[in-house]
């Protein structure tokens, strides 16, 4: 009889601290942790990057990026529809054929689907290597749409980083 009752104690013991346990999961899920991460996720700033490449003589024409080279001081163009006045914001790509721009503080990812990026000038290297036609290889005369790639932190900031293209000039050659 009394090992009865002190099994019935324990088992008695274990339910209150299993109610207890799961009372205080429940309310720390539901009342604390979906709210400061849901604001941190939803609003993002804007990040665009890519490449820029003058393409190969053998391949002029052709949509592919065989043999050919990265294209240094071309300028590329982000342009948004984000508001009435919209945003737009130029930058160069450096001697990798690379770019990287932080769109201003009023575009976030919220209205990131109203904006197109494309190459606008091939730039003074693009002289030596006669690449001065610009290509439509990934919607590089029509604008391109961003393609999200991954959150980045910049200053304590929040970024969504997105990319385009890569982009290219047609080279103006003879094969
Ligand atoms: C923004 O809207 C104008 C007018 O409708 C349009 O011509 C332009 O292509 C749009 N820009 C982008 C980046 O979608
Ligand atoms: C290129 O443009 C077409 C037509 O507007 C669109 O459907 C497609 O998603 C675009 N692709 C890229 C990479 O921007």
């Amino acid at each position: 009889m009394g090992l009865v009752i002190k099994a019935l104690k324990y088992l008695l013991l274990l339910h209150i601290s299993l109610i207890f346990i799961y009372t205080n999961e429940v309310s720390s899920t539901s009342t604390v942790t979906p709210p400061p991460l849901r604001a941190k996720m939803s609003r993002r700033l804007v990040a665009v990057e890519g490449m820029v490449y003058c393409k190969s003589c053998k391949y002029s024409g052709i949509d592919t990026l065989l043999e050919a080279s990265p294209l240094q001081g071309a300028t590329v163009r982000l342009a948004c529809n984000n508001t009435k006045r919209g945003v737009t914001m130029e930058t160069k790509t450096d001697k990798n054929g690379y770019f990287f721009m932080l769109a201003p503080n009023k575009l976030t990812t919220y209205a990131s689907h109203t904006c197109r990026a494309w190459p606008t000038k091939p730039g003074p290297s693009a002289a030596t290597m006669t690449c001065t036609i610009p290509s439509q290889l990934n919607n590089g005369t029509t604008g391109a749409v961003l393609k999200p790639s991954k959150p980045i932190n910049i200053a304590e900031h929040d970024y969504v980083l997105f990319s385009v293209g890569p982009f290219a000039f047609e080279p103006a050659c003879t094969r």
